[in-house]
């Protein structure tokens, strides 16, 4: 890569990872050429005019920023393939659904598809770069299947994991914690990890930018949102005994936030994790642990997992057991259905869970969010019941018997709640899922309030 030309950046997959993660590259580094491609046309299309495919604050200008100077956004993968120094591959690499693993282990057909893709389509030497999450050890199988061509092309497998978070991602990776660049160490490994490091460089401090091998830093990717999802479902737990013993959850997590052993973050009790990378990457954890053999070490972190979908229905159970032990033919307003605040994406959601779950009862379930809407609507495709989507929070809770939480969007505190409860059916319930709202103050109007950890306001 010593020529005169720009090097050309491309990334293969143009999702929630993809997408903002190079905008910011080409945002921060004009000095490189860098294109996004996916095979999802209507995506790409999307990237390319002015209502972006994904809604995260700070993009827009990021894009505008960018696009058409440095940054372009293409169906032409082949094209992008070999006009490419460096690829990044941030193709999807869900939960298996079939055959060995499945439920567990993570599908990787999209995966080496897109290796031989690069194979098939490159005529000099590449980097490649793992920038979707990935069973350890998968860089082994990229580089036997890129190193199987007969040209004598040389491809050097780096893994750089993401970090970022949906709703934060630009300021995520304006500002990372860290970025984590893993390779081989031969000579060539760290040239290729070296070449990565020199983009981040540009605009994180070095002393942010972590090198490893590879093993490693496949493996804290998995590590750290396996980290992050233990210690919610550790609090959440927690948040149960809560609401026996009249200790209050928030008072609890701050007690122990406090000690900076434990640190206050990522310890708000809730109706439950959400989002396309915890289950999905503790359950492929899961799966390699089981391989090993290590069936205690896969026990013990499938239980983050168990007790995450036992805090969904657990808050289900919370609703109906209020509401007199039935909701069926009442309605009941869901207050967001995204898996969290800030962000479109329902993937995961626990809204998913508990729509399911009333709609069992036989509840007409109303789903409300400012945001997640469109894909509220996929997510219960086929499922038998009665449910509707309102843009409207105020029209969502007219006549409903209750209003439950389920993101915390920040909409969702400064609602006009006497106005609320004048619509609601008597007695008006709320469940807050996320412990947002003011609960004296509603059950000052008039509500019954049931939040998470939390002891129960009723007015009877
Ligand atoms: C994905 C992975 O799920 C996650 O594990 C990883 O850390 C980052 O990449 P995300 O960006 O949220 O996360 O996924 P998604 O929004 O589904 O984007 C993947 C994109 O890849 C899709 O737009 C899809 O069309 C595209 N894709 C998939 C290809 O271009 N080619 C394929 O063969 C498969
Ligand atoms: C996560 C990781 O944070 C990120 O580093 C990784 O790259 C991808 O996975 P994301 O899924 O976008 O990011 O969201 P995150 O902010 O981690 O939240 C995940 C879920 O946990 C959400 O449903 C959120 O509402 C919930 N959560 C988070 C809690 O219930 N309590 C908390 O204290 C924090």
């Amino acid at each position: 890569m010593g020529d005169q030309r720009p090097t050309n950046i491309l990334c293969i997959g143009a999702g929630y990872v993809g997408g903002p993660t190079m905008a910011v590259i080409a945002a921060k580094c004009p000095h490189l050429k860098v294109t996004v491609v996916d095979v999802n046309a209507e995506r790409i299309a999307a990237w390319n005019s002015d209502r972006l495919p994904i809604y995260e604050p700070g993009l827009d200008e990021v894009v505008r920023q960018a696009r058409g100077r440095n940054l372009f956004f293409s169906t032409d993968i082949a094209t992008g393939i070999r006009e490419a120094d460096i690829i990044f591959v941030s193709v999807n690499t869900p939960t298996k659904t079939f055959g060995e693993g499945a439920g567990c282990a993570a599908d990787l057909q999209y995966w080496e598809r897109t290796a031989r893709q690069i194979l098939a389509h490159s005529t000099r030497d590449k980097i490649v770069v793992e920038k979707s999450t990935l069973p350890v050890r998968t860089a082994e199988a990229m580089e036997r299947i890129l190193n199987s061509n007969g040209q004598g092309l040389r491809f050097d497998v780096v893994s750089n994991p993401e970090f970022l978070a949906e709703g934060t991602a630009i300021r995520d990776l304006e500002n990372p914690d860290r970025v984590l660049v893993g390779s081989r160490e031969t000579p060539e490994g760290v040239r290729a990890r070296r070449a990565i490091v020199d983009i981040y460089a540009t605009w994180v401090p070095r002393e942010r930018i972590i090198e490893s091998n590879l093993w490693s830093s496949e493996l804290s990717k998995l590590t750290a949102n396996a980290f992050l999802a233990q210690r919610i479902s550790s609090i959440n737990s927690i948040s149960a005994l809560c609401e026996r013993t009249e200790a209050d959850i928030d008072e609890v997590a701050y007690a122990i936030g406090t000690d900076s052993r434990i640190g206050p973050r990522f310890l708000k009790a809730s109706v439950g994790f959400g989002g396309s990378c915890f289950k999905k990457d503790i359950l492929n954890l899961v799966y390699i642990c089981r391989s090993y053999g290590l069936h205690e070490v896969a026990d013990y972190w499938e239980s983050v997992v168990r007790i995450n979908e036992w805090q969904q229905s657990r808050f289900v159970r919370t609703i109906l057991a209020n509401l007199f032990n039935t909701v069926a033919g009442k309605r009941i307003a869901l207050f967001g259905f995204a898996f969290k605040a800030d962000t479109g994406d329902t993937r995961e959601s626990p809204g998913i869970a508990v729509a399911r779950q009333l709609l069992e009862e036989r509840a007409h379930v109303v789903i409300t969010d400012p945001q997640a809407l469109d894909n509220a609507r996929q997510e219960l495709e086929g499922v038998t019941g009665s449910v509707t989507f309102e843009p409207d929070p105020y029209r969502a809770a007219e006549g409903a018997h209750a209003i439950a939480v389920i993101t915390e969007w920040s909409l969702y505190k400064t609602l006009d709640y006497a106005r609320i409860f004048r619509s609601m059916e008597k007695p008006a319930f709320v469940f807050d899922g996320r412990n947002i709202l003011d609960r004296e103050a509603l059950f000052a109007l008039g509500f019954n309030v049931f939040a998470i950890g939390k002891k129960p306001l009723k007015h009877f």
